[in-house]
């Protein structure tokens, strides 16, 4: 068999051997025993970091070796600029913000950091060439501007701010910076005198006006002696920070501050110890609801029957099993912003509850005597005090669906209805799909003046979302009538 010598291979290979092996602690010998037993059995990590083939090196994700997989990826240009040092620091702030960072040198940027050392830290291939016949045989630029969800420019010098604003594309950073369809967050760094010039003044002005984002730069003392004024970069951290907004904008808590009641599924009415009056309801519309007010940022109480669903997160969940017991969760949760009462409560319950078990007589059928359960729905509607200032019923119709829960909205003095036909042919019980009208009184209208907003089918999911949107604008419009 022939034997193999390191020695002899290309200087890419080797740089790449030693690298992975140092970094898997192996000799390097054993690291290309590995690499061949993978490709063999299938399974070879990608030849990523450090110029080797490149398809692999370009585009293959090196995360294997973290732990936590990127879930962002930023396209880092470094420009030639005293602060280029503390990029290097960036490259780690954004990692450990989960962010996968692939890294482009200018020139200049070359005679401040080297391209290992930035490879190193981003366990990357560096990109420092626009005509490398490398990665420009599947145009590497116009990937390295948009394969990534950011493109940050640290530091930003004053000749990359011109070159940007004035659409130059003369070297790798102002072509992907010209090529990019992606947000450019810029940490300009320079002396407080070039900050000030007017060219760089119309510079920033003009890519301000052009969409970028810039941070910093902050003052201080600048790398000149004796100098000191505007022009510093912004500290690493700074820029993660500014990045991670970015990368991840906070989602919108229209409902933050608000306590939403919500009451789901069915109720249980017993017979005896072992038997009971139920429906059909799955309790899954609203389990939905609490969980996407949850989401929009509301103190979620929800008051269930018995379900074969699991609790949302971050919501107070009360199980109960009769119609007396929700309604006595229900007047323990108050007072609230907003009542969604989305439980199928029995109408009825057995007056007569035995306290064993029914038998079997031959006296025949024990007589089953019911009575009216409270109504949860308008004894809240129509509370005095403590009354939620928007009240909203669920109306589950089999026949003439919208009056019923017309006269529904005027009988029980709730704000809005959700009507939804559960007839057996629509599969809403149990379902996943709803096909629900929200009734609602016309705003300054006269008793018996009905908006009846028709929505289209839908998952229980995105009937639950479009509700609390509706509800959000008007609980924050302090109208009554849905804000559309
Ligand atoms: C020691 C030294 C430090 C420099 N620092 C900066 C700087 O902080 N900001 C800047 O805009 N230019 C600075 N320059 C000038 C840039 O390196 C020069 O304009 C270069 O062409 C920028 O190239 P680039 O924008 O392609 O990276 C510096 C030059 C030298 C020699």
């Amino acid at each position: 068999m022939a034997s193999l010598t390191i020695r002899k291979l290309d200087d890419a290979v080797k740089t790449y051997l030693r690298l992975r092996s140092a970094k898997n602690r192996r000799s390097v010998e054993e690291e290309v025993r590995v690499i061949l037993r993978e490709l063999i059995e299938g399974r070879e990590e990608p030849l990523t970091p450090f110029a080797v083939p490149p398809a692999a090196s370009s585009s293959a994700p090196t995360q294997q070796r973290t732990s936590a997989v990127p879930e962002a990826s930023v396209t880092l240009i470094i420009g030639g600029g005293i602060a280029a040092y503390k990029s290097l620091d960036l490259i780690r702030r954004l990692k450990e913000r989960r962010v996968e960072v692939r890294c482009v040198l200018t020139k200049a940027a070359q005679q401040f950091v080297t391209p290992l050392a930035v490879s190193a830290l981003s366990h990357e291939r560096v990109y420092t060439d626009l005509f490398d016949p490398q990665s420009e045989f599947d145009a590497g630029h116009i990937r390295l501007a948009r394969d990534c969800d950011l493109i940050v420019v640290a530091p930003a010098t004053a000749d990359l701010l011109a070159k940007l604003a004035n659409g130059h594309a003369d070297d790798l950073a102002s072509a992907i910076l010209l090529a990019t369809n992606r947000k450019v967050l810029l940490a300009p760094a320079m002396n407080p005198l070039m900050w000030n010039n007017a060219a760089t003044r119309r510079n920033v002005a003009q890519l301000q006006r052009d969409g970028a984002v810039l941070i910093g730069p902050n003052s201080g003392e600048m790398a000149e002696a004796g100098e000191a004024g505007i022009g510093r970069m912004s500290e690493a951290i700074e820029i993660a920070n500014a990045a991670e907004r970015l990368l991840r904008p906070p989602v919108p808590r229209p409902l933050a501050g608000k306590r939403v009641l919500i009451t789901a599924g069915p109720t249980h009415e017993p017979i005896d110890p072992v038997r009971y009056i139920a429906n059909r309801s799955s309790g899954k519309q609203g389990f939905a609801i609490a969980a996407a007010a949850q989401a929009a940022g509301a103190e979620v109480i929800l008051v269930s029957g018995p379900v074969d669903l699991d609790d949302p997160q971050g919501v107070t969940v009360k199980h109960v099993e009769s119609a007396r017991q929700m309604l006595e969760q229900v007047q323990a949760a108050l007072p609230v912003d907003v009542a969604i009462f989305a439980a199928a409560v029995a109408d009825w319950r057995v007056a007569n509850e035995g306290e064993q078990k029914l038998k079997k007589t031959s006296a025949g059928m024990p007589p089953l005597q019911l009575v009216e359960n409270p109504d949860i729905l308008a004894t809240i509607a129509k509370l005095a005090d403590k009354r939620p200032p928007l009240v909203i019923g669920f109306a589950a119709e089999t026949e003439h669906l919208i009056d019923n829960a017309k006269s529904k909205l005027a009988r029980k003095g709730c704000d809005w209805i959700v009507a939804n036909d559960v007839s057996p042919a629509t599969g809403v019980m149990g379902g996943d799909r709803n096909t629900v009208h929200l009734i609602s009184r016309k705003n300054g209208a006269k008793d018996g003046e009905f908006a009846v907003d028709s929505w289209p089918v839908m998952t229980k999911e995105q009937v639950a979302i479009e509700l609390v949107a509706h509800v959000a604008r008007t609980v924050t419009d302090k109208s009554r009538e849905p804000a559309s």
